[in-house]
């Protein structure tokens, strides 16, 4: 038996937080799996095992579709947060087919090669214009004066979606997000619902803008389209409207503050990329693989025959799949310890999932992150830490609180 020896980990601890790689590799080489009953979930920690875990259609995000929350004692949702749960209701990453493929069909016809790789060339003109005058002022906190505005300029041009708002829409966001994490404090439970109702209430004004006025965006496609003779209900457009806004700017914006901080610990990589050794597409895989921005996806255990490795995990268990643990495995990645832009395995890393919910944004997610680097490369050459960064206290959704920079 793989778990004989209780095993488990605290993601509040700020130890943890700090530096949460040497533990995860401790528990990754105890077991392939573990079960901890603080968090009543069963942690997956090899490369191998989420791989398969992401595949296996025995597992789903939600499992409402085969089994009643009485079935397996889980808690019904918490009526006080029903409009968080309203935007999550239709949202892709909790849909299990048919109503996922269905509502994915749609959305995959927006993200075609040709409609994503049209972005590239703005996208880098944006990096430019937004990282020019901070040059010029010699400091920035990347995150607030970079990276948030630059993402979701990036994401509303593809939806369609108008750029006044944009720092309530990563208010919003913010707020909404906090629910993902293992432990939801009352006030960031009360914030998180307060932003899904103001969110809804955006999208659906905006709904009502472009069914008036049809233009040539994604909101729009998303009014008329139609799937077997029927149009999506409002509902539906909403929580895909929020979880494209979401999802597209969240785990971007951490990759480049992660991936940044990187660089700053080990100036010899940055050099390599500024020298031109590297291209920077290769130093988006490898920022990922090395402190991903996600570092856990959750999946309902939903038949009875399911084990990972020996252990066999019952219907109704829930399994979280641990992607920060998985990039560091050595049975896939050699020297996984060690930030090197130049490695030839980076791209086996776990970052955008896998499976029937693998990320739909990663081509883009992945344009955005080169033409950043691209941009930094030629105008941050050198730079340094201004102050130690902090990080946001959240392990889910990994990233830093500030990163501020200074140019050399
Ligand atoms: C570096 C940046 C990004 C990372 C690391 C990332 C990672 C992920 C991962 C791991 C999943 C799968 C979740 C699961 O299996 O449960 C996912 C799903 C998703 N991502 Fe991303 N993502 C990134 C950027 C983006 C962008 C830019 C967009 C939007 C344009 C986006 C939209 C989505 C959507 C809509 C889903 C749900 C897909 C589904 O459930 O069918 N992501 N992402």
């Amino acid at each position: 038996m793989e778990v004989s020896a209780p095993l488990g980990f605290d993601p509040a601890d700020p130890g943890f937080l700090a530096d949460p790689y040497p533990e995860l590799a401790r528990l990754r080489e105890s077991a392939r799996v573990f079960h901890d009953e603080g968090w009543g979930r069963w942690f997956v920690t090899r490369h191998e095992d989420v791989r398969s875990c992401l595949r296996d259609k025995r597992l789903g995000r939600n499992f409402r579709h085969v089994m009643t929350p009485e079935e397996i004692g889980v808690p019904p949702l918490d009526p006080r947060w029903q409009s968080f749960w309203q935007t999550e209701r239709w949202s892709l990453l909790w849909l299990e087919p048919p109503d996922h493929t269905r509502i994915r069909k749609l959305v995959a016809a927006a993200f075609t090669p040709r409609s994503v790789e049209s972005l590239r060339e703005p996208s880098a003109e944006l990096a430019r214009e937004l990282l020019e005058p901070l040059a010029e002022a010699g400091e920035m906190e990347l995150l607030y004066d970079y990276a948030q505005p630059y993402s979701i300029a990036v994401i509303c041009r593809m939806l369609g979606v108008p750029l006044d708002r944009h720092r309530d829409l990563l208010d919003w966001s913010h707020r909404m997000v906090k629910m993902y994490e293992f432990d939801v404090p009352l006030e960031a439970a009360e914030a998180a619902n307060r932003a899904a109702a103001e969110f809804t209430e955006y999208v659906q004004e905006l709904i009502r803008e472009r069914r008036a006025r049809p233009r040539d965006d994604m909101v729009t496609a998303l009014v008329e389209a139609e799937v077997d003779g029927a149009r999506l209900s409002d509902d539906e457009i909403v929580s895909t409207v929020i979880v494209l806004l979401n999802a597209g700017h969240e785990a971007t914006v951490n990759t480049l503050g992660n991936g940044m901080l990187a660089f700053a610990r080990h100036p010899d990589q940055w050099r390599r990329i500024v020298d031109g050794d590297v291209p920077p597409a290769g130093a988006v895989e490898e920022m990922i693989r090395f402190d991903p921005p996600l570092q856990l996806f959750e999946r309902w255990v939903l038949a009875d025959d399911v084990a990972v490795g020996d252990a066999a995990i019952p219907r109704g268990n829930k399994i979280a799949m641990l992607f920060g643990s998985a990039n560091r495995d050595p049975r896939v990645f050699e020297r996984p310890h060690e930030f090197d832009v130049g490695r030839e395995d980076a791209a086996q890393h776990i970052g955008f999932g896998g499976g029937i919910h693998v990320c739909i944004g990663a081509p883009l997610a992945r344009i955005e992150l080169e033409a950043s680097v691209e941009a930094l490369r030629s105008l941050w050459p050198d730079f340094a830490l201004v102050e130690e960064p902090r990080r946001t206290g959240a392990f889910v959704i990994w990233g830093l609180e500030r990163l501020k920079l200074a140019r050399g």
